[in-house]
């Protein structure tokens, strides 16, 4: 077996248009394993493994590399001892390359869960904040409110500047209680995704020409996680076609299977170009983070746009084990 030495495995140095050169060099790791070079072979298939990942090779790649190789391997030889001594070698190198995908894999998965428990405690924070605002300080506003008019009635009052002071209060309180849904909906926990929706889309459309409807069903209630998730996916996607799409229809589709749920938001309006919008320095954050939300319950997102044709975003949504039936539900 030849000893002949290969070029170190390095990041950005090895691309798909060079694949019968990577071809080459691991059938020289896998030649220099079996002539001995042990250790050093070993910590190579490991620079391997990570020049691979941050090159994009795919873990199917890296497999039919080795078992090309190993099959290159095999015929130069037919004893027995030959072929279990290159069964040995590629299982032991292809093991080292792997072990870089383990660790990223492993690292996807703590930082999903991360993310996973950000977006809860965010979710409770607005859930938290929305009270605040609703019942506490949105009582101070109308006790105040009741003592104006009560000082209208007095003798000698200022009739016409209370009053004024009054409508200004009255939309102190209309805006404490839009900012208060905005950041956490009741119908959501109370009712559902769709009737929260519902009553979204009526607030930014209800003064518009868009005609907005809803199809489908959730089937009943969802966990929690994934009603919330699945609110602010279709309220980003309501909300583009309110600033971007200038459409005429536009509708929320739901459809229940066993293991998923999946909620799509179409419109027929002027629609965009994907790829101008990757590289647009001023892109929004509102696509990016819906995606990252899903990402985060493993779930996906798929936005197709067709200019002058309109828009179309589905997420996908993986239901757990259990689902729990938080309460009642009107589909
Ligand atoms: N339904 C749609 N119709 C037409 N264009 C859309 C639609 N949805 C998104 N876009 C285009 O895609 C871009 C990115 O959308 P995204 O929601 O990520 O950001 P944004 O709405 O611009 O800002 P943000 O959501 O952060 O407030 C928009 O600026 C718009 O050009
Ligand atoms: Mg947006």
């Amino acid at each position: 077996m030849s000893a002949e030495a290969y070029a170190p495995f390095e990041e950005n140095t090895v691309t798909d248009e060079h694949e019968i050169e990577l071809g080459r060099r691991y059938q020289l790791l896998l030649n220099a394993h079996l002539a001995g070079a042990g250790e050093t072979a070993l910590a190579d298939a490991y620079h391997a493994g990570r020049a691979a990942l941050g090159n994009g090779v795919g873990v199917l790649d890296l497999v039919t590399l080795y078992l090309s190789a190993a099959e290159r391997a095999l015929a130069a030889g037919t004893d027995r001892a030959h072929t279990a001594s290159v069964l040995t070698a590629v299982k032991s190198l292809l093991l080292e390359s792997l072990s870089p995908f383990e660790m990223a894999h492993r690292l996807y998965r703590e930082s999903n869960t991360a993310l996973r428990l950000l977006n809860d405690a965010l979710e409770e924070q607005s859930r938290r904040i929305a009270r605040t605002l609703h019942d506490n300080t949105n009582q101070l506003v109308a006790s105040l409110g009741l003592a104006i008019a009560a000082i209208e009635q007095e003798p000698g009052a200022k009739r016409a500047r209370l009053a004024e002071m009054r409508t200004a209060l009255e939309q102190i309180s209309d805006e404490l209680r839009r900012v208060s849904h905005d950041l956490r909906p009741p119908a959501l926990d109370e009712l559902g995704v769709i009737p929260a929706l519902e009553h979204f889309a009526h607030c930014l459309f209800g003064l518009t020409d868009v005609d907005v409807r809803f199809l489908g069903s959730t089937g009943g209630r969802l966990p929690p996680s994934v009603e919330t998730v699945l609110f602010r996916v279709a309220q980003e996607a309501l909300s583009n076609v309110a600033r971007h799409a200038k459409a005429h229809h536009a509708a929320i589709s739901f459809q229940r299977f066993d293991s998923r749920v999946t909620c799509t938001i179409y419109d027929d309006g002027r629609g965009f170009d994907s790829a101008t919008l990757a590289k647009r320095a001023d892109r929004g954050l509102g696509l990016i983070t819906i995606r990252e939300r899903l990402d985060a319950l493993g779930g996906k997102l798929d936005v197709r746009s067709t200019r002058n044709t309109g828009t179309t975003v589905t997420a996908t949504v993986p239901l757990g084990g259990s689902h729990a039936d938080p309460g009642p539900a009107r589909r």
